[in-house]
């Protein structure tokens, strides 16, 4: 199929950029809607979806990512309620804060914020703010609107949070509870259309999180400079921490509150502690931290004896091969260990842990391209396996692919933005290139990871490295005073 015509539609009308890994996401759905539609050509598809505004929506709707959960990145939601809401009320204190939430998919970002709220202002929450929200996926905002939520959306939620604002209404599913659903309104809206509604004018505060990673650079730019029109002076837009430095275009001032980094319009309300970043261009390249090619497995063992039970909980054998194999490749005797795990996949193709032990010791065979492939069939099985992406970017490093790797710790920390491993590696990589602002930034959030202690998950479990946390944060430091030492120089 000729997916060229669909993709510059898509881009013409929605910003939405389709690199080369998401074409076969594209041309899915334009076959299943071709299907539902009874349509046998792709250009008579085409001139459809051309004509016909539903169906465009339709395919939209088909292509869009909506991956979300509750209280992701939650210092940003600290910072909200700590910081800017006392702030803004402090400064318009008859006025309601408007907060406007850009791509909130199925509403799992809107509700945190509001869950948040209350959980610092009780009652008086919705008096304070006003939240609106908004998708240009149609199905994702019906469900958003719904608010009745599976097990992958609390992830990152405690249970005694989740029971205080939530019924139950099945098995593993909740309904969020009206006093939290009701001061959020949500509707359908492109953020690549030329103007906004009316309603999205002069709000104190945007979340732009983890959607511009769908648009190419210079949409990016278009509507985040569109975004910050929004904004009243004086106001804040979130991005994710991924995002961050790709949205430094000058168009509004990068801030830092408690360590997290968000823009802010205007220069109306002094904050003592905040501090604006000052920018640095490439300089010489001044790599610090040794290569460590050893790949220790034994430190692998309790975690994967962890994720063997979590996917195959009812099959004995499929649990006693990948022990097996667990075991043979801790003894080194990859060929064998490389022979249970074939068997495994073989016996059980969807369970992932077997393609990222297999992975993991071909990159320990030296056979990196073969322990890619494997990761990409693993990403075909579960699409957010973090740790596919962080061995991806692994074995793009190893082989001097210093573009790729950082794609890929980027898609890392897309699906866990606190992924210490993924910030640690594209530090490396940033510092390799040059790009020492953007390597120090990221040593910075390492080194903040590591100290809050959030070190025992997020993909290190397959990864090459020997790890100690506090080795680890003293080389941050040690590489982001250098790196600083050589900008100010
Ligand atoms: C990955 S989700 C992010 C959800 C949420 N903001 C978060 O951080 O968890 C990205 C969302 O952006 C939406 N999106 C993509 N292009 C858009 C556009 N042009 N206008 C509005 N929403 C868009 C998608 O439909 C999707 O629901």
């Amino acid at each position: 199929m000729d997916s060229g015509p669909f993709k510059e539609l898509l881009k013409e009308r929605c910003g939405l950029h389709f690199e080369e890994v998401r074409t076969a996401k594209l041309e899915s759905a334009v076959y299943a809607r071709m299907s539902d539609s009874c349509i046998l050509s792709a250009a008579e598809y085409f001139q459809k979806v051309l004509k016909d505004t539903d169906e465009f929506n339709k395919l939209v709707n088909m292509v869009t990512i909506n991956e979300t959960y509750f209280l992701r990145e939650r210092d940003h939601l600290k910072i909200l309620v700590d910081r800017l809401v006392p702030e803004l009320i402090g400064a318009s204190p008859n006025q309601k804060i408007r907060i406007l939430i850009a791509g909130c998919s199925t509403g799992e970002e809107p509700y945190s914020i509001m869950i948040e709220l209350f959980e610092k202002y009780r009652n008086s929450a919705s008096e304070l703010v006003s939240v609106m929200a908004f998708d240009i996926d149609s199905d994702a905002v019906a469900k958003a609107m719904e608010g009745v939520y599976g097990p992958s959306s609390f992830r990152n939620m405690h249970d005694n949070i989740r029971d205080r604002y939530f019924d139950p209404v099945g098995e593993n599913v909740f309904r969020i509870k009206d006093f939290i659903r009701e001061p959020v309104s949500f509707r359908t809206a492109n953020l690549y259309e030329e103007e906004f509604p009316e309603e999205f004018c002069s709000v104190d505060i945007i979340f732009y999180r983890n959607v511009s990673i769908y648009f190419d650079p210079d949409t990016q730019k278009e509507i985040f400079t569109n975004l910050a029109r929004l904004l009243k002076k004086g106001g804040y837009l979130f991005v994710s921490a991924t995002e961050t430095f790709s949205h430094n275009i000058g168009v509004l001032i990068l801030v830092e509150f408690d360590g997290s980094f968000l823009y802010h319009k205007g220069d109306i309300i002094a904050i003592e502690d905040r501090r604006q970043l000052s920018g640095s261009g490439p300089g010489p390249v001044c790599r610090t931290v040794p290569e460590k090619d050893g790949f220790s497995v034994d430190r692998l063992s309790a975690t994967l004896h962890q994720f063997a039970g979590k996917f195959c909980p009812d099959k004995r054998a499929s649990h006693e091969l990948f022990d097996k194999a667990m075991s043979l490749a801790k003894d080194k005797q990859y060929e064998k260990s490389l022979a249970e795990l074939d068997l495994l996949i073989r016996d059980e193709p969807s369970f992932v842990k077997a393609y990222i032990l297999k992975a993991s010791v071909l990159i320990n065979m030296k056979r990196p391209d073969e322990a890619c492939d494997i990761c990409l069939k693993c990403i075909d099985f579960e699409k957010w396996c973090l740790e596919a992406y962080l061995l991806l970017g692994f074995i793009a490093k190893i082989k001097n692919e210093n573009d790729t790797a950082i794609r890929r710790f980027k898609d890392a920390l897309y699906i866990e933005s606190s992924c210490w491993l993924a910030h640690f590696y594209l530090a490396e990589i940033y510092n390799l290139i040059g790009e020492k602002s953007n390597s120090c930034r990221e040593y910075e959030i390492t080194e903040k990871l590591l100290e809050k202690g959030d070190t025992d998950e997020h993909g290190i479990t397959y990864f090459p490295i020997y790890f100690d946390r506090t080795q680890m944060t003293h080389l941050c430091r040690h590489n982001i005073r250098k790196l600083k030492g050589i900008q100010a120089a």
